[in-house]
């Protein structure tokens, strides 16, 4: 994304977008309280606006607690910001609709391998699910010779040879197959924007980095929008045309591709800190290398 002029940069960023891409997701003022009123009241979410372009890749970084999974869950509709908030999809206002129906417009892989899939059902049943989510009651969950076709050419490019195991039971697959299946899943049903939890975290190094080179692919075949949550900043540098960090339930820094671009992980320490105002104290960011 460039910034012609050089002038009023932010300006000429957000005008170029406006005229050139398309707003896929609006978040406006979203706040968060959890057990607002009591002892154990938690501001997750203190404020946050963003605008997601058509094929973004939103790379989002921040300490545990800064509120990236609340985030992510108010986009999927697992529960609605605060009043005054508002969550904007594909210029539909979603801001309160039921989980259920955010299907269509969110697809979602989590950090553990075991949320995404169905462990007692077989690759193809789990297909169908995702493929019927978020669709009118009263299509058939049917497994027929098309939709074997259309999962057999969704698994193949994997390069995992998961086409060939349709009706293998999902439990029987390794922790990086099942979040490869999640992948697919998520996809599958074209959802206006994928949201990815640390979904590498719990796998060792070497299947993080399949998974995230099969994440690439996917999101580059489908042209999905994304937001991808990672613990780790060298994965923040490397993934994604904007990178965004959270602290304390609000946005701190959002930068583009050129911006950091040439950045490196201490760089990226520094720009915490200058807009934080705090020192950055979250090791595990820095020494992780998942
Ligand atoms: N369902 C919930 N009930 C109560 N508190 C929650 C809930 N979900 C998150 N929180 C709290 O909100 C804050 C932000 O959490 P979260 O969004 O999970 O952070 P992150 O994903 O950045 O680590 C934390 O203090 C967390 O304990
Ligand atoms: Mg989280």
């Amino acid at each position: 994304m460039g910034t012609p002029g050089g002038k009023n940069v932010r300006e000429g960023f957000l005008i170029m977008n406006a005229t050139k891409k398309d707003a896929v997701l609006q978040l406006m003022d979203v706040k968060k309280i959890f057990a607002q009123g009591t002892v154990d009241e938690v501001t997750a979410l203190n404020g946050v606006s963003l605008t997601v372009y058509d094929q973004d890749f939103i790379s989002i970084i921040g300490s545990n607690g800064a509120g990236k999974s609340t985030l992510l869950n108010i986009v999927a509709g697992v529960f609605p910001p605060e009043r005054g908030g508002r969550v904007i999809i594909n210029g539909d206002d979603v801001t309160n609709l039921e989980e259920f129906k955010h299907a269509t417009y969110a697809g979602r892989v989590w950090q553990q391998p075991g949320v995404g899939t169905a462990g007692n059902l077989t690759l193809e049943e789990n297909l169908s699910l995702a493929l019927l989510r978020g669709k009118r009651r009263g299509i058939r969950a049917a497994i027929n010779k098309q939709r074997r076709q259309l999962f057999y050419e969704a698994l193949t490019p994997l390069g995992l040879c998961l086409e060939d195991r349709l009706t293998a039971l999902a439990g029987t697959l390794s922790g990086g197959q099942r979040q490869a299946l999640s992948l697919v899943m998520a996809t599958i049903s074209k959802p206006a924007i994928l949201l990815l939890d640390e979904h590498t975290a719990t796998l060792d190094p070497k299947t993080g980095q399949t998974v995230l080179s099969l994440t690439e692919m996917i999101v580059e075949r489908e042209r999905m929008t994304t937001i991808m949550v990672t613990h780790n900043m060298e994965m923040a540098l490397k993934y994604g045309n904007r990178l965004v960090m959270m602290h304390q339930g609000k946005i701190v820094v959002d930068m583009d591709e050129e911006e950091k671009r040439s950045l490196a992980v201490n760089d990226l320490v520094t720009a915490f800190e200058q807009a934080s105002g705090e020192q950055f104290k979250d090791d595990s960011i820095l020494l992780s290398h998942r």
